[in-house]
């Protein structure tokens, strides 16, 4: 297929991807060695096995007890390191990336450890491959409001170090209406703020997310489509959509790719991007992900054209970086 070719070589900004959903799993043992910990499974072919997931919680279970081999600041910049060697060799020059820092200040890990690793990953990555990346501090849902402003008090006295702020972890029950306050004090110190919304959770949740947390762009939002009135609004007001489509396949949000609802929001004239989410677990990297959807839905060049500008046109980057991509 000549288009994915010129598709998977075309340069592309990653919007949401979770640096704790990039541990693959011979890095996991290795770090499990390196630190002196045992995983709860005998080898990699074991862990991936358990890959097998029904719902985002079965994934979520899986993907914080990984994260327990993630110690040192080193550890934390191998994991960025293996991502953006990963994502240059798909042609991405610019990734937003998500970080979760309850799932490792709970185990003990300091903040700081977590950022210092992050950063550094992100500094020799740039070296080494041009890959440029900014980082997207996200709040557990399934924790409280007190646990969230409790983190962001730790993140405030580094606040230049990281983008903006998001939301993520199990959604349904937990809508954004939760962490209303904390994302008005996030966005009060100038930042921006993003929140997974209508993955398995209602398109009602996408709505809070807008009016209530401020969300510049929505995480996934394939749900949105059950509301043709928020359709037209997220058309209307070109709300970013970062859909992560091989993620929506493993968490069966949808039963196949043909079921999936991009084409859907694509014609309807909503800013659609494409992403990997967690690829160590989900099956791939930004060009799997291109992959999948080509192979269900055999767009033209000029759709995935849109797409990739649409990566760049939904960053946080500013106007002249834009200009440089674009
Ligand atoms: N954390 C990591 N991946 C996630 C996803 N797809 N949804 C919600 N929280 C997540
Ligand atoms: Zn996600």
């Amino acid at each position: 297929d000549p288009v994915l070719e010129l598709v998977c070589r075309m340069p592309k900004a990653e919007l949401h991807v979770h640096i704790e959903g990039t541990l693959e799993p011979d890095l996991a043992f290795a770090l499990a060695r390196r630190n002196g910990i045992a995983l709860p499974y005998a080898d990699e072919a074991a862990l991936r096995a358990a890959y097998d997931f029904d719902s985002l919680q079965s994934f979520l279970d899986l993907y914080y007890a990984c994260a327990d081999v993630l110690r040192t600041a080193d550890d934390f910049r191998d994991l960025m390191l293996a991502y953006l060697e990963r994502a240059a060799a798909d042609n991405v020059v610019h990734a937003e990336i998500f970080f979760d820092p309850q799932t490792h200040t709970a185990r003990g890990i300091s903040y700081l450890t977590v950022l210092d690793g992050l950063e550094e990953g992100l500094r020799i990555g740039l070296q080494r491959w041009g890959i440029s990346g900014l980082l997207i501090l996200c709040f557990l849902r399934h924790l409280s409001e007190e646990d969230a402003f409790a983190t962001l008090a730790e993140a405030e006295p580094w606040l230049d170090r990281i983008h903006g702020f998001g939301l993520d972890s199990s959604e349904k029950g937990h809508p954004p209406s939760k962490f209303a306050r904390v994302f008005a004090r996030c966005r009060e110190l100038g930042k921006p703020v993003v929140a997974h919304a209508g993955e398995e959770g209602p398109p009602a949740y996408v709505v809070e997310a807008l009016d209530l947390l401020g969300s510049a762009r929505i995480d996934h939002g394939v749900r949105a489509v059950e509301d043709p009135e928020l359709v037209a609004r997220l058309a209307r007001e070109a709300i970013p959509l970062t859909v992560c489509p091989l993620s929506n396949l493993r968490l069966c949000v949808f039963g196949s790719m043909a079921e999936h609802t991009l084409p859907q929001l694509l014609a309807a004239g909503v800013r659609v991007t494409v992403n990997s989410d967690d690829p160590a677990y989900f099956g791939g990297y930004l060009n799997d992900n291109i992959r999948a959807v080509q192979a269900a839905f055999g767009f033209d060049a000029a759709t995935w054209q849109r797409i990739a500008r649409n990566s760049f046109e939904a960053s946080f980057v500013d106007a002249a970086q834009k200009a440089v991509w674009i």
